[in-house]
């Protein structure tokens, strides 16, 4: 059984799907794995690290020729895998919704392809959960860009030269990367609120010690699987009331909010951003889908005409590639025990798993998931539980 890892090939994509620690854990489940040459580059995991662990390391014809498995971040395109098994197993973030041809292409191409963002949230597969542990990065290296951007200190300081206020910071979307956004703020020194539109996350928010900011007028939007439901009209409109007058006191807003297979909710107007102070700083963890603020240039860094910033980092979790890859590279090695047979050192895969039916998208050359239709288009159907790439 041979285990396939490749460099990735999207553009700015700095992570990568095995660490060494993760090869000699893919060798004791009896596979042999192959890596291609600098796939670790940008997580500074160098090459001769990946064969001290036991991979050999090669060209990229090399690493794919005859593999069972295929681990990546995101998609690889179906061409990049010829010469791979019959059948081989493609492990990664799929991204599929608007991606409809290329799922096609890999089911043409007689590829199992598993999409790690579909894995469903139950406790079972926490360890597996690649949407959780790349937010939670994410979240963290939100405030610490926000910090670096903002032209002030962070926390209280009482200095011999006078006092320096803490800086005001809120946290749109109290989810996996909201809250961690909020710790690290937190631990900065920040004076930090937060909303969200699930009533449970005012608990866990007031828990981190920030102050939960909510209306009557909105009623609790949780959806299923620990998602959110797209508000109504009169919702939008009670929330965009709600936090107008809050921003425009704020030092840093960061924004998180994502709906499962929506575009991201616009949260955060153009006025909102206008009345905002000069040098304040507003973090877009949602721009790889769109963007919850109207100004937000996807990919980039926007100033506007008043002064405040706005970072539309697209993969945040790649700015931090060594910590993203090892945590992504475990999930990996979690979701594959339980697709492995250790002692025949094969894949015996369950297809009645309900992992395994939740994240398999194509088999047997068809696409099998049932959210996933060809003529979707790019407004693809809403999935239940199931969301792009973060
Ligand atoms: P997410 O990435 O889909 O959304 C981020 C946050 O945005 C969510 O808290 C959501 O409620 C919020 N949001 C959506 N629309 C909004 C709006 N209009 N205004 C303000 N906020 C809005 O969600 P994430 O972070 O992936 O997970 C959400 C929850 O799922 C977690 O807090 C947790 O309760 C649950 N969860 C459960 C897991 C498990 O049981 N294994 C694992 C991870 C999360």
């Amino acid at each position: 059984m041979k285990i396939a890892v490749l460099r990735e090939r999207s553009e700015g994509e700095t992570r990568v799907a095995a660490t060494p620690e993760t090869v000699t854990k893919l060798i004791g489940l009896g596979a042999d794995v192959a890596i291609e040459a600098g796939a670790g580059e940008f997580a500074r995991l160098p090459d001769a690290e990946y064969a001290k662990a036991g991979a050999s390391v090669g060209t990229a014809a090399a690493t794919i020729q005859g593999a069972d498995i295929v681990l990546a971040v995101r998609r690889p395109a179906a061409n990049a895998i010829a010469g791979a098994a019959p059948g081989v197993l493609v492990v990664a973030t799929m991204d599929p919704y608007g991606h409809e041809g290329d799922i096609a292409a890999l089911a043409k191409a007689g590829v199992t392809a598993v999409a790690m963002e579909f894995m469903p949230r139950i406790t079972r597969a926490q360890v597996m959960d690649v949407l959780s542990s790349q937010a939670n990065l994410a979240g963290y290296q939100a405030v610490l860009d926000a910090a670096v951007a903002f032209d002030r200190a962070m926390p209280m300081m009482m200095t011999a030269a006078g006092t320096v206020r803490p800086a005001k910071v809120f946290v749109m979307g109290a989810g996996v990367a909201g809250l961690q956004a909020i710790a690290t703020a937190k631990r900065l020194g920040a004076v930090v609120t937060a909303t969200d539109v699930r009533a449970a996350a005012g608990e866990q928010v007031e828990s981190l010690g920030a102050k939960f900011i909510m209306t009557d007028a909105l009623k609790d939007a949780s959806g299923s699987g620990g998602y959110a439901r797209e508000l109504t009209k009169d919702e939008q409109a009670a929330q965009a009331e709600l936090v107008a007058g809050h921003i425009a006191k704020q030092d840093i807003v960061i924004t998180t909010a994502l709906i499962p297979g929506r575009p991201a909710p616009k949260l955060v107007s153009r006025a909102m951003v206008e009345s905002m102070a000069p040098g304040s700083v507003i973090v877009d963890l949602a721009a790889e889908r769109g963007g919850n603020v109207e100004l937000t240039q996807p990919g980039g860094v926007a100033t506007t005409a008043n002064g405040v910033t706005i970072l539309g980092y697209t993969n945040v979790p790649g700015r931090l590639a060594t910590s993203a890859s090892q945590l992504y590279a475990r999930n990996l090695v979690s979701f594959l025990e339980t697709l492995i047979d250790k002692k025949e050192k094969k894949l015996a895969i369950n297809w009645d798993d309900e992992l395994v039916k939740a994240t398999v998208l194509t088999r047997d050359g068809a696409i099998v998931h049932p959210n996933i239709k060809l003529d979707a288009g790019a407004s693809a159907a809403t999935p239940a539980g199931a969301k792009g790439t973060q």
